[in-house]
């Protein structure tokens, strides 16, 4: 249903993400886990048509048999509003302050549904039922600082649900929030993509998270997609080494999907951190901290096909079906 080839998102003269391949089959769930300065955002900001004003687009991302690379704002902007849902990293500064939450979603389903003003009334208020808020008729009314932060996610949420979008797109969408909360939020997201049959892309920088809600994941590293694999395989069975490294760094990962209590860690991988956009080294982006490093990895490493629809971009990744 989305498919990229060779998506590259830049600022002037710099390349901030260059992704080769990745597809979300209709109802699937595709999770990008990374480390921060990693890219996620950017690439989940510009799947939804929301990049940075001053970024720019090349190459190619189908959804749902159309092409939204070079769509003007006003095309893309109903795209999204009718086919592709985004829920945004930080509720308390994606809401506007100065209404009401009610009329806000309101305005979402009249910009993006034939429905009329009584139906759309109607709407919110089921839509506010099932992000499970509290007595929705009363809330409809609130200003957004009248309201948690758990709950002004989930009336984002209801909004980005509002129109049945095919594919949602959440980034990080509990980072922001109480730790106490994040985990019902994360459930509710993860029930309301089974129950509405939207396949998401979902990102984290938690491993264990990611793999709890996905079906599959995607590794990013310096802007790349370094790995992409069904969500068991990733952490049992981890072929680039990035992501061998990741894991390593992060021991105590709980198995099975359970979701897994938020650390609020950010990922820690061995020797260096990431470089800023820019500051990458040719070929590999993980040569100056690889400790497999070789003279071949001066070249940027073909992607070589795995099992299941996996595929792993390295020129010297542990060995398939070896030692977990
Ligand atoms: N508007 C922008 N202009 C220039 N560089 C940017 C801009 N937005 C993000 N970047 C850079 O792009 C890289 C990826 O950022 P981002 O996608 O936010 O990472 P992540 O979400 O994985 O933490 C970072 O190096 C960041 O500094
Ligand atoms: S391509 Fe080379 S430097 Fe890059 S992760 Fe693989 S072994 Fe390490
Ligand atoms: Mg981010």
């Amino acid at each position: 249903m989305l498919a990229i080839r060779d998506l590259r998102v830049s600022v002037g003269a710099l390349e901030l993400v260059h992704i080769e391949r990745l597809e979300i089959p209709e109802g699937r769930r595709v999770g990008l886990v990374g480390e921060s300065g990693s890219g996620k955002s950017i690439t989940a900001m510009s799947i939804a048509g929301l990049q940075p004003r001053e970024a720019r687009l090349a190459g190619s991302v189908r959804f749902a048999g159309r092409e939204l690379v070079g769509l003007s704002d006003g095309d893309m902007a109903r795209v999204r509003g009718a086919r592709i849902g985004f829920i945004p990293q930080d509720p308390t500064r994606a809401l506007n302050p100065t209404t009401r939450v009610g009329p806000q979603v309101a305005e979402a389903l009249r910009l993006n549904t034939p429905l009329g003003r009584g139906a759309i009334r109607a709407r919110v208020l089921e839509l506010f039922a099932q992000v499970r808020l509290p007595e929705p008729a009363a809330l409809y009314h609130r200003y957004p600082h009248q309201i948690s932060g758990g709950q002004q996610q989930r009336v984002l949420i209801a909004m980005a649900i509002a129109a049945r979008p095919a594919l949602l797109v959440a980034d990080e969408p509990t980072t922001a929030l109480d730790v106490t909360v994040q985990n019902e939020i994360l459930r509710l997201i993860l029930e309301l993509s089974r129950a509405e049959r939207m396949a998401m892309l979902f990102v984290s920088h938690e491993l264990g998270v990611v793999r709890a809600v996905c079906d599959d994941i995607g590794v990013v590293y310096g802007g790349r997609l370094v790995e992409f694999a069904p969500a068991g395989a990733i952490a049992a069975r981890p072929r680039h080494r990035y992501t061998e490294a990741l894991i390593g760094a992060n021991p105590g990962l709980p198995a099975g999907d359970e979701i897994p209590r938020q650390s609020g860690r950010r990922f820690t991988v061995i020797d260096g951190s990431v470089p800023a956009a820019g500051r990458f080294p040719a070929g590999c982006r993980f040569r100056n901290r690889c400790r497999h490093a070789t003279a071949a990895c001066e070249t940027d490493p073909p992607i070589a096909p795995g099992e299941a629809g996996a595929w792993v971009k390295c020129w010297h990744p542990v060995a398939a079906g070896g030692p977990p």
